[in-house]
């Protein structure tokens, strides 16, 4: 397996890589705790498709005495939003209602321009936009959310960049990210500004992502104290898998891997009828007699992670679909009516987003108290 920020790729084991990341188990002692102060618990971490983490009992702690935490998290767009985007932030936003946080969400406009080979700035700006409309979306609160593109948001933040940008070695970025000879300059320099938001508020921030983001945490949570400020913490999910199976991830940059957001109704019916891996037997007669196989079937992971809530109908799927009863094709029916009625409503949350633009980036109280701050 290689997970770095930019490429996942191989069958992941996930124990092995919080090893690999010194990282450390979300336990049920952790999730009682934090059930206890937010009265319950999202499916997505209830059933341990968030898993890992940093310091997450340091912000269990400054809750229940009343310190607090602030939440950051962000998106680089470098092509549509898909399905396997929305896990990251479907959390924050739990998070964020549940114990009223700010939220910052970093655009990383930067980081693709340098990343993306064939793509030029004027791409990646629309591309940003429109991930931002995505985003908006969701339902994130106007006035304790601010979000910016790198480009934009850089005067504020250059004085501070700088400040990180010294404190790290070309041997630890190299060690860290794997970064090579052929590695532009500006990729090297660009982890400064992902650490740069850790430090919008002197409480400890929190960031909720996929495990793939964790090596900027671990230089961030390196020299952090030096600057006066704490340890970022972090809740790590696991991968939303592409169609095609439990290896690497959904990606943007390959089409038939992915359902995006902006996928009609028809193709999400192709894609999951024709791509998506099935646990099923080749014949209806096997499948009744054998059973299927629900922990490696793509689209019942795909309920699992987020598109069954309720944990009861989730179970009797399960069960169902072990002993034959459930066939493959009335499993896939049902996971693409689910897909989309959630971005049947997505679409037309996205609508109403275009008129909260300005608000998340420019006019919100969070965002107007941004744009009056210097870091340095
Ligand atoms: P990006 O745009 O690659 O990914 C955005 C968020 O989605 C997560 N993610 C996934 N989660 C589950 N399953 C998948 N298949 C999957 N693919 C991507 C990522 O972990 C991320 O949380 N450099 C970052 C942008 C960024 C950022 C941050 C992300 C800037 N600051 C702070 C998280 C937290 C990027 O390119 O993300």
């Amino acid at each position: 397996m290689n997970v770095t920020p930019w490429t996942v790729e191989g069958t992941i084991d996930y124990s092995k890589l919080m090893d690999k990341f010194g990282t450390k188990p979300l336990t049920p002692e952790l999730l009682s705790r934090l059930e206890k102060l937010a009265g319950s618990i999202p499916p997505m971490i209830r059933r341990g498709f968030f898993f890992s983490h940093r310091d997450f009992d340091a912000v269990l702690k400054e809750t229940e005495n009343g310190e607090g935490f602030f939440l950051y998290t962000g998106r680089g767009p470098s092509g549509s939003m898909h399905i396997g985007h929305l896990s990251s932030f479907i959390i924050t936003k739990w998070f964020q209602e549940a114990f009223g946080a700010n939220l910052y969400i970093e655009i990383t406009d930067d980081e693709k321009f340098l990343h993306k080979k064939n793509k030029s700035l004027e791409e990646i700006e629309e591309q940003a936009k429109s991930d931002i409309l995505d985003i908006i979306a969701l339902g994130f609160n106007p006035d304790k959310t601010f979000i910016f593109r790198d480009t934009e948001y850089i005067k504020n933040t250059y004085k501070l960049m700088i400040k990180i940008a010294k404190k790290v070695t070309f041997s630890t970025a190299k060690a860290v990210f794997g970064f090579t000879g052929e590695t532009n300059i500006g990729m090297i320099f660009y982890p400064s500004y992902q650490i740069v938001p850790t430090f919008f508020e002197k409480k400890r921030c929190l960031i909720p992502a996929a495990i793939d983001q964790d090596p900027y945490w671990r230089i961030q949570r390196d020299i952090a104290e030096s600057f006066g400020y704490k340890k970022a913490a972090a809740i790590h999910s696991k991968f939303i898998p592409p169609l095609q199976g439990f290896e690497g991830k959904m990606s943007s940059s390959l089409p038939e891997t992915s359902i995006y957001l902006a996928d009609s109704p028809d193709v999400v019916k192709k894609k999951i009828n024709k791509y998506a891996f099935s646990g099923g037997q080749p014949t209806v007669e096997e499948h009744k007699r054998l059973g299927g196989n629900p922990d490696v079937d793509v689209s019942f992971a795909y309920l699992r992670i987020f598109f069954e809530e309720d944990d009861k109908k989730l179970r009797e799927m399960e069960e169902s679909y072990r002993n034959g009863d459930l066939l493959t094709g009335e499993l896939k029916a049902y996971t693409i009516d689910k897909i989309n009625s959630f971005l049947e409503k997505h679409r037309e949350n996205r609508k109403k987003a275009e008129k909260l633009y300005d608000k998340f980036l420019y006019d919100g109280e969070l965002a107007r108290s941004m744009w009056n701050k210097t870091y340095s």
